[in-house]
């Protein structure tokens, strides 16, 4: 096997045990999911039938190694929050509890507070959406807006159509609500309008009861691609056809690093599209604040639905967003970030050009990921504990598809690594694959050796989300 030199250093030997050991526990996990193969779950007759399907992914435990500051992260999906004003931010909720405190700490409306609503309706104008504060219902990150949806929208057996690859955390509610995830590709202009319709008209036409589209348009997580203008009327064309409702989830829309977003679907259409906004990327995820805009019947159910899981969303930090997006040059601090990430995005691409020009790779617009495709059909997920030991991390691609597919490509994220980090986190991503495709060489192709598809990563964790 070659030699490279980054491959060696004196971190190593503590990552390559730990790793081992985490791979063990992987393996250990599986044999009992969610028990670490050591003892039974007295309780595990008595769940409902929806939790079948909610199983911690067996390479958690490798992340927990991953997380070590020696191994470059290439996996999680955190904004850079070192870069918000953290000074400002302390002074104004310092200043919410002292001057509103009693309201502040208070039980709020189930659907957000509307000065916070008459807020968001002018945080979506540059995306074209014209929409009154009534239509926005507040929810605890989008993740909770997906949930809702779900929650309104999915009988068992129903189908969701969604990208391949799409948003592990979609994927994750999808399956809690036991529908099924039939994927529609995708490529460097965002979903294929025509691959849509074809999967419509074919499911429909087998009795299928498919509920919705669910897609994010703007620099995809995990593909990194954005959905043409042309595309986007297509998508709405096909929505207006066939009677079909598109769930748009849209975290990263201001974050394109190529002038202002393209119109949202919802600004093309308001009857058949839930829009999902969210301040987790462009401010900060702690105060788990996000939205959605819907027709207004849908909002209606989407309000009470929200009342019957939390009551009501974070009363405090819709106050400390709403002051902060009052009182602080927030579009300015989104431009700081969009410039750092477009830093990171390069170093990613150009690491990529010099050290693994045998993959290949999405070039994004915006947003924190690049989708890549291994070489000689490599497989991500059994290449991992290698990298790991090696100190990268990536998510593999298998958690981004419901069907098992998706194998041979991983994500890799540019948004919290530095420039440095992410330049020699490829080195070591290069040099494990380097090593692999050798392996492969010598002793046949890793479909020789790995028959069985991948079964995906399921429910990987926040903080690879
Ligand atoms: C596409 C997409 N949707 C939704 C979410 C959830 O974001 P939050 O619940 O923090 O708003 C994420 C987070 O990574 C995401 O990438």
């Amino acid at each position: 096997m070659s030699q490279h030199p980054s491959s060696t250093s004196p971190g190593d030997a503590p990552v390559a045990s730990a790793a081992a050991r985490a791979g063990a526990a992987a393996a250990s996990s599986a044999s009992v999911p969610g028990q670490g193969g050591r003892r039974l779950d007295r309780w595990v007759g008595t769940y409902a039938q929806r939790t079948a399907s909610m199983t911690a992914s067996e390479i958690r435990a490798l992340f927990a190694v991953a997380n070590r500051p020696e191994v470059v992260s290439l996996a999680g999906g955190m904004p850079y929050l070192p870069a918000l004003p953290l000074d400002a931010i302390a002074e104004l909720s310092a200043r919410i509890v002292a001057e509103k405190g009693a309201q502040a700490l208070q039980y709020g409306s189930g659907q957000g507070e509307e000065r916070l609503r008459e807020q968001i309706v002018e945080v979506m104008r540059p995306q074209g959406i014209a929409a009154h504060p009534d239509d926005v219902v507040v929810t605890t990150g989008s993740q909770q807006a997906l949930d809702l949806v779900s929650r309104i929208f999915l009988d068992p057996g129903d189908v969701v159509l969604a990208e391949a690859p799409s948003y592990v955390g979609a994927l994750g509610v999808f399956r809690s609500y036991q529908a099924q995830v039939e994927h529609v590709p995708l490529d460097h202009d965002g979903l294929q309008p025509a691959a849509l319709e074809e999967a419509l008209v074919r499911l429909r036409s087998q009795g299928r009861r498919v509920k919705f589209l669910y897609t994010v348009p703007n620099h995809h997580n995990p593909a990194g691609v954005t959905l043409s203008l042309e595309r986007r009327r297509a998508v709405l064309d096909i929505a207006r056809r066939h009677d079909l409702l598109v769930l748009e989830d849209d975290p990263y829309a201001l974050l394109g690093f190529d002038g202002d977003p393209l119109p949202a679907l919802r600004s093309m259409d308001a009857e058949h599209v839930v829009h999902l906004g969210s301040f987790s990327k462009t401010f900060a995820p702690g105060y788990r604040v996000g939205w959605a805009v819907a027709p207004h019947a849908v909002r209606e159910k989407l309000v009470l639905a929200s009342e019957s899981a939390i009551l009501c969303p974070t009363s405090f930090g819709q106050f400390a967003i709403a002051e902060y997006l009052a009182t602080y040059d927030w579009k300015g601090q989104v431009k700081v970030f969009r410039e750092l990430y477009r830093e990171r995005r390069d170093a990613l691409l150009a690491a990529l050009e010099a050290h693994l020009p045998q993959a290949t790779w999405t070039r994004p617009a915006g947003g924190f990921y690049v989708w890549l495709t291994l070489p000689g059909g490599l497989d991500a997920k059994a290449m991992l504990p290698r990298a790991v030991t090696g100190r990268v991390a990536y998510v593999p691609g298998g958690a981004f598809y419901a069907d098992g597919t998706g194998g041979h490509s991983l994500r890799l994220s540019y948004c919290f690594p530095t420039a440095e980090r992410i330049a020699e986190g490829v080195r070591r991503l290069a040099s494990v694959v380097h090593d692999e495709l050798e392996v492969q060489q010598l002793f046949g192709s890793p479909g020789d050796r790995h028959p069985h598809r991948d079964q995906g990563v399921v429910n990987p964790g926040p903080e690879l989300a």
